[in-house]
């Protein structure tokens, strides 16, 4: 059992460090974002072992519905009762993004914090399942984004971010026309030279990270050659804008 901190809130958690789907670096980065939970009704996509579920529930979320492409839900239930909350405030369901979310469900707050990492269309690369984020690295962000326009409430907002290590100036377009911004904090992060192992060999990850830096789909600062990379993290607030 891990104690980890959630803004002002400390929560116990089981399975922090499992493969894929435990808490990841950004995780607290997006939580530090996020802000005004009360009485609200929250999708947490990507859920994992719970750490954003958990979080909103005890900063004052009414009632979450966690989803997640891995069966999380027994170990997300554990943690749940570890933390004191009602099982019932909680409905879990194994989807890929929104596929099995009910239509009429709507929320008033969502909570994506999900891979993001360019990486070559390889079917090994696709193993990297907790990184794995598409050839520029926007599949799941740009399609989660466009996809919650739908959940979200009137004046309903989406926390999440965008990486320079994708092609972040699509995720900012495709965002910009559905949402009002808000940016939250930017912080750089670090690439090491194992990261990928053994689904991808450094070459490879390099060779591809250069050849979208060369079409300007992404930044990072380093001469693309050696470790460690470093390329910076936007966390963001989108306000779903009005449609009349
Ligand atoms: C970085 S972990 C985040 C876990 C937790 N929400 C947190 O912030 O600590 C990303 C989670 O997204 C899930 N995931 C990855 N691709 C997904 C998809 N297409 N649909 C739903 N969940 C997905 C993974 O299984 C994993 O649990």
């Amino acid at each position: 059992m891990t104690k980890l901190v959630f803004r002002d809130k400390i929560i116990k958690l089981d399975g922090v460090s499992l493969k894929n789907i435990g808490v990841s670096r950004s995780s607290k980065n997006v939580a530090s974002a996020i802000s005004g939970l009360n009485g609200k009704a929250v999708l947490d996509i990507g859920c994992g072992v719970g750490y954003m579920t958990i979080g909103a529930l005890l900063s004052g979320a009414k009632s979450v519905v966690a989803i997640d492409i891995c069966d999380t839900e027994k170990i997300l239930r554990k943690n749940l009762r570890v933390n004191n909350i009602g099982q019932n405030r909680v409905v879990f369901y194994k989807s890929y993004l929104f596929e099995r979310i009910p239509d009429d469900l709507k929320f008033d707050v969502i909570i994506a914090n999900l891979p993001q990492h360019a990486l070559p269309a390889k079917l090994e690369s696709k193993k990297l399942e907790g990184k794995y984020g598409g050839y520029d690295g926007t599949d799941l962000v740009c399609r989660s984004l466009s996809e919650a326009f739908f959940y979200l409430n009137s004046g309903g907002r989406y926390f999440g971010s965008i990486s320079e290590l994708t092609n972040h100036r699509r995720t900012f377009l495709i965002a910009d026309s559905l949402y009002d911004l808000k940016l939250k904090k930017t912080v750089v992060k670090k690439i090491k030279n194992d990261e990928m192992m053994p689904f991808l060999t450094e070459r490879e990850f390099l060779d591809h990270l250069k050849k979208l830096k060369g079409a300007k789909m992404i930044d990072f600062s380093g001469d693309g050659v050696n470790f460690p990379i470093e390329y910076k993290v936007h966390y963001c607030q989108f306000n779903k804008k009005c449609v009349d």
